[in-house]
């Protein structure tokens, strides 16, 4: 449904732009804060996210607190009409307090203590750490529960990591005591312990995955990382106990992270389960734009894709972009600055996506200290002229003329499954490609397909609502939970369609491999038999040919590398053969006639041509309309965001070179951006972009 989702909170009226800002490093310097004020007026920049760092200036003795600084700085952003996102400090912490309570400090796999320093480095379990963060964290709700400009909790920092310590295996053992009923057998089955005989005859045994320990037992390296999920999430709750507490109508959220230079989801913590906890999912995006690897607009599907599953977590929510760079980062292997026009079309882009902020990481360069040469709004030059910042303004006053669009949904009718513990369990499987399965590049190089053409497209989980999709696409669906499989079944009996790949089907949520033929409980929907699967080495390839009877409307010829699987119908109708091998005439592609739905098979990873023109005829098929009635160029992305009034179409431009884009014919349109209007072509600048809205 088109909607209108109201914002965070009644106070933000706009887009929330701004970001990190960490006064806590400048005390000594008042003229910087001051020059601050004048510069956040001049870049457009409306919130700002504080505290994430300030422990130490706050409290530099235990119970000695020194809210000064602070209370001038939330007091000198509101007078300046700031919003100000407060943060809890946790994510890092005094020395004293690791001196003082060793046991907050996080044990590595290999069982040895770290030493204070660096932050992210603390015990999840520590009841000293959980009670030293919460009460905290209470004396600041307290103190700024009335403030005007607080309009949001910005929960420590970017959790990750786990902690091996004494407490954490004996709140692991307790997890485990209770996931499995107190009944070690079952625990011994779960985990198949038979094997090399690892079975467990008492709880005590049982210790966390180790380099120098177990860590071949895939069920219990699974497991673990389910625990370590929800004791991060539980320290997470046992924070904001106070803050919901005190500051009821105040939300509540934690940044969520990505991963590089392979552009998806960060991969430590299941933030499909995270996200249930947060009032609004945000993250930190830090693409790496421009790279020498991939093409541009190769990154931006990937980027988009996961834009895509961070609103698909809360079902369509409008996320927040909490951190993203004005311009460079200093982390990745090579630090490019944005090439002009990119921080407008990355920023436009997480927008058309569904975000309703762009903050930055950070306001202003530090001096010292590891990320003095992170990209920041305001340079070490300090002041406004320059590049980057003009870019940041530029920004600042498109952001005020695309108002109206916050809150504006993104409605999708195809979904592509992406989950977790599915690709916790495929990159723990020893087999096929040993060193990369690509479980995530097979999901979003079928999100491609639907890229190029402008079709919207939501990311899940498998434990997601199918009902609302005429679509959905399970890549490599190797571990399936129970109750999936089942409602897989009644979506493609409804009249769903429905698309899966090889290797899927094959483990329970154990990890243990499905008895009596894969893909185990997907068998009846897909109607096939899966009886090996083929890994081919880099320069290898098979062909994919449709048969000419195919009842889709193709007869190419299409590339297949790495993973062809066997595969015998049972049921199913072929529509596809390979081409070569002693698999030759086998069916690469079948389908099932399942209720009033299909269901597709697709036995090999197939190239770029392939998605794009099945995926096409599926469109086509199953009228799934594309937010774009005209051409879309290479290279240039069309996304739309929509409310119960107008609709908002993002025509962007990520190729280095100009692009001519045809817009239908008679209709007057006024793009966003510049505020011109528009009729029948545009013409997209190197990396341009345009918001189209009709007169
Ligand atoms: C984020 C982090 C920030 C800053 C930034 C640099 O992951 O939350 O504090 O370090 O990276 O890119």
């Amino acid at each position: 449904m088109k909607k209108k989702y109201s914002t965070i909170h009644p106070k933000v009226k706009g887009f929330m732009h701004g970001g990190d800002y960490n006064p806590d490093q400048w005390v000594g310097y008042p003229d910087i804060i001051e020059e601050d004020y004048r510069l956040m007026k001049l870049a457009k920049c409306n919130t700002f996210s504080i505290n994430i760092f300030g422990w130490s200036a706050i409290e530099p003795e235990e119970g000695t607190y020194t809210f000064e600084w602070l209370d001038k700085i939330i007091n000198g952003l509101a007078e300046q009409g700031s919003h100000v996102i407060l943060a809890t400090p946790s994510g890092a912490r005094p020395a004293w307090l690791s001196q003082k309570y060793p046991e907050v400090l996080r044990v590595e796999k290999n069982r040895q203590r770290n030493l204070h320093g660096l932050r992210h480095n603390h015990c999840f379990t520590s009841p000293v750490y959980r009670e030293k963060t919460q009460q905290f964290n209470r004396i600041l709700a307290e103190r700024y529960k009335d403030h005007p400009a607080l309009i949001m909790w910005h929960v420590s920092n970017e959790y990750s990591g786990e902690c091996h310590c004494d407490l954490c295996q004996a709140a692991f053992r307790e997890w485990l005591k209770e996931k499995y009923h107190n009944n070690l057998d079952e625990l011994n089955h779960a985990w198949w312990t038979g094997f090399w005989s690892h079975t467990f005859s008492n709880w005590e045994q049982i210790e966390s995955p180790a380099p120098h320990g177990e860590n071949q037992v895939h069920g219990h390296n699974l497991d673990w990382k389910r625990f370590v999920t929800e004791q991060t999430i539980d320290f997470y709750k046992n924070e904001i106990v106070p803050l919901r507490e005190i500051t009821p109508t105040i939300p509540v959220t934690t940044n969520f992270m990505g991963s590089y230079p392979e552009m998806g989801p960060f991969l430590g913590l299941n933030y499909d389960k995270f996200a249930k906890e947060v009032d609004v999912v945000t993250w930190d995006s830090y693409p790496a734009w421009h790279g020498d690897y991939q093409e541009t607009s190769e990154l931006a599907a990937d980027v988009g894709f996961v834009h895509d599953m961070y609103r698909s977590l809360k079902d369509g929510q409008p996320f927040l972009i909490l951190e993203c760079t004005p311009s460079l980062v200093n982390w990745h292997k090579v630090n490019k600055t944005k090439r002009p026009g990119m921080h407008l079309l990355s920023s436009m882009q997480s927008i058309a996506h569904g975000a309703d902020s762009i903050l930055y990481f950070q306001w202003r360069k530090g001096r010292g200290a590891s990320e003095k040469f992170h990209g920041a709004v305001v340079d070490h030059v300090g002041h406004e002229h320059n590049r980057v910042f003009r870019e940041v303004a530029e920004l600042g006053e498109v952001l005020e003329n695309l108002q109206e669009v916050v809150g504006a949904s993104v409605e999708a009718e195809v979904a592509i499954i992406y989950d977790w513990e599915n690709q916790w369990a495929i990159d723990d499987a020893q087999g096929l490609k040993i060193e990369n399965k690509e479980y995530i590049n097979t999901c979003q190089a079928q999100y491609q397909a639907f890229w190029k053409k402008g079709i919207p497209v939501d990311v899940i989980s498998m434990d997601k609502d199918l009902s609302k999709y005429k679509l959905v696409i399970a890549p490599m669906l190797y571990m399936v939970r129970p109750g999936v499989a089942e409602r897989i079944e009644t979506f493609v009996s409804n009249g769903g369609t429905f698309v899966s790949t090889y290797w899927s089907g094959i483990v329970d949520e154990h990890d243990l491999c499905f008895l009596g033929g894969f893909p185990g409980p997907l068998k009846n929907v897909l109607g096939i038999w899966a009886e090996e699967i083929d890994t081919l080495y880099d320069k290898e390839f098979n062909e994919v040919k449709f048969k000419e009877e195919s009842s889709l409307n193709l007869s190419q010829t299409y590339k297949a590398r790495d993973y062809c699987e066997v595969v015998h119908p049972k049921g199913a109708n072929v529509l596809a053969e390979f081409q070569h091998d002693y698999y030759q005439g086998m069916p690469a592609l079948t389908v099932n006639r399942y209720g009033k739905g299909e269901a597709y098979y697709i036995a090999s990873r197939n190239d770029a041509q392939f998605h794009d023109d099945f995926y096409g005829e599926m469109a086509e098929r199953l009228d799934i309309k594309s937010v774009f009635s005209e051409e879309i160029p290479k290279g240039v992305s069309v996304q739309r965001r929509a409310n119960e009034h107008h609709e908002y179409t993002f025509v962007m431009n990520f190729n280095d070179h100009e692009q001519t884009v045809k817009l239908t014919k008679d209709h007057v349109y006024v793009d966003m951006v510049s505020q011109r209007e528009i009729k029948s072509t545009v013409v997209l600048k190197p990396y341009g972009v345009v918001v189209l809205k009709k007169c």
